[in-house]
């Protein structure tokens, strides 16, 4: 069976290469010649743990091809699978340009009949206008139909998250599509769910959301805990123990960020009102988040006259650890705040620097400077505060008499709760962290 990936982001690519894990012919498909060629070579534009190694391992079995060609990529496919982005439009709502670019070209391009299986996460109704619109355009006179099967992959673990998958969602309108579906995905090996296609594609909103609402619960309970005098990981602790609840993303914080949760929630906020709904619940939950973002540096603020010429220390600037990916990182927006305050930061990540720069480049700005250093303990040379976004290991073992060493004034603000408060005060740094 030959399978065609459109798009090689993390979705595209990851979907592709563990495809071709399994046997498959699959070739992935690109616009950018850069990053063909070195995924040719079997270098991964991204970091992702894992993925390299079958990268190069399918490249070499012959089993995975990349191309900017997509007549060559859908030609002849059986299953063209679309993992290109659907970024967030300014008024919140989903961009599916990409998706219609990818659509037309299968319409222009197919010459046998075939599966159009969007992985994307599109609004619901998507599938059908996909759907329709390829109809539309077709050149050849053959049979397109499309499924949805959204992805559920989170960055840092996405090949182990493909590989082995909780649930596979497949959304289709008839019996010969969702056999098809069920048959590549069989040698996974994975519980499959069968829906409708819409209901596949608001599974894959109401799960993000709902896990953006359990982060954004957290944050809001943290924030009462501070005022009332009770410590959240406590809390998370004892509720962890039910299973109605379960265990995990019960961690209260800087707020969520990445590709996926600030966009979804958003997303279906805006689909709710385009229905003439108020979704109370999600719409509270990007608030939350918005405000939680920036709570430490407001507090910092209070606590401060000015920051101008101080030397703050930035530690994390991914907006999780396990990957370089920055985008919606709560960093950005305390950056941001600090520069604009004339601060000079010195911000240590390590494996998102290379992606910052593009955002925040070295040197002296108009008020503040940003200055990247390769270490914790040089951010933490002679600095006035610390803040701490992302909850990388590295990070995670800096001990409390390094603060006190390191610092000029050991004063730390942490987005992450990483330190002991008990620890940090017995080794004289004063300490801020979430809910506790
Ligand atoms: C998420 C979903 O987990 C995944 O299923 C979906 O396909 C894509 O979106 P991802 O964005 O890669 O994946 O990361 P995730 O681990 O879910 O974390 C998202 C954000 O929430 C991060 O900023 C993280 O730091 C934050 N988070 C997560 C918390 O603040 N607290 C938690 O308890 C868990």
């Amino acid at each position: 069976m030959k399978i065609a990936v459109a798009g090689t982001g993390y979705v595209g690519l990851v979907a592709g290469v563990c495809f071709a894990e399994k046997g498959y012919d699959v070739t992935c498909m690109d616009t950018d010649e850069k990053k063909v060629e070195l995924m040719r070579q079997g270098i991964s534009p991204i970091y992702e743990e894992g993925l390299e190694e079958l990268m190069q391992k399918n490249n070499a079995s012959g089993n995975l091809h990349f191309t900017t060609d997509h007549v060559e990529a859908y030609r002849e496919a059986d299953a063209i699978f679309i993992g290109v982005g659907t970024p967030e439009m300014p008024d919140g709502s989903a961009d599916l340009s990409y998706i219609a670019t990818v659509s037309r070209q299968i319409a222009e391009t197919v010459e046998k009949d075939c599966l159009v299986v969007v992985k994307s996460t599109v609004p619901v109704g998507t599938n059908d206008k996909v759907e329709q619109f390829i109809r539309d355009f077709l050149v050849h006179d053959v049979k397109v139909e499309v499924a949805s099967n959204p992805e559920f992959l989170a960055q840092g673990t996405a090949v182990h998250d493909t590989l082995h998958a909780a649930r596979i969602i497949i959304g289709t309108e008839s019996k010969e599509a969702e056999a098809l579906l069920q048959k590549i995905y069989e040698p996974f090996g994975l519980p499959v769910v069968s829906v409708k296609r819409r209901s596949a594609e608001m599974i894959k909103y109401a799960c993000n959301d709902f896990l953006a609402l359990k982060i954004s619960y957290m944050n809001d309970i943290a924030n009462l805990c501070e005022l009332v005098g009770a410590d959240i990981m406590d809390v998370a602790k004892g509720m962890s123990y039910d299973e109605r609840i379960g265990a995990r993303f019960l961690n209260a914080g800087i707020g969520f960020g990445g590709s996926c949760f600030p966009k979804d929630t958003k997303a279906l906020k805006f689909l709710a009102r385009e229905h003439g709904y108020k979704l109370r619940t999600v719409e509270a939950c990007v608030d939350v988040n918005s405000a939680q973002k920036t709570r430490l540096f407001e507090k910092a603020r209070e606590r401060m006259i000015s920051f101008r010429e101080l030397k703050v220390a930035v530690l994390g600037l991914t907006f999780k650890s396990g990957t370089d990916d920055l985008r919606e990182a709560p960093s950005i927006d305390n950056i941001r705040l600090l520069l604009e305050a004339g601060a000079d930061i010195y911000a240590y990540d390590p494996k998102g620097e290379e992606r910052a720069r593009m955002l925040f480049p070295e040197g002296k700005g108009k008020k503040g400077s940003m200055n990247y250093v390769t270490s914790p303990a040089q951010a933490l040379k002679g600095a006035n505060i610390c803040f701490v976004f992302t909850e990388w290991q590295q990070i995670r073992e800096i001990t409390p008499e390094e603060f006190r060493k390191e610092m000029h004034t050991p004063l730390v603000y942490d987005g992450r709760n990483l330190y002991c408060p008990a620890e940090m005060k017995a080794a004289g740094v004063e300490y801020y962290s979430i809910g506790r």
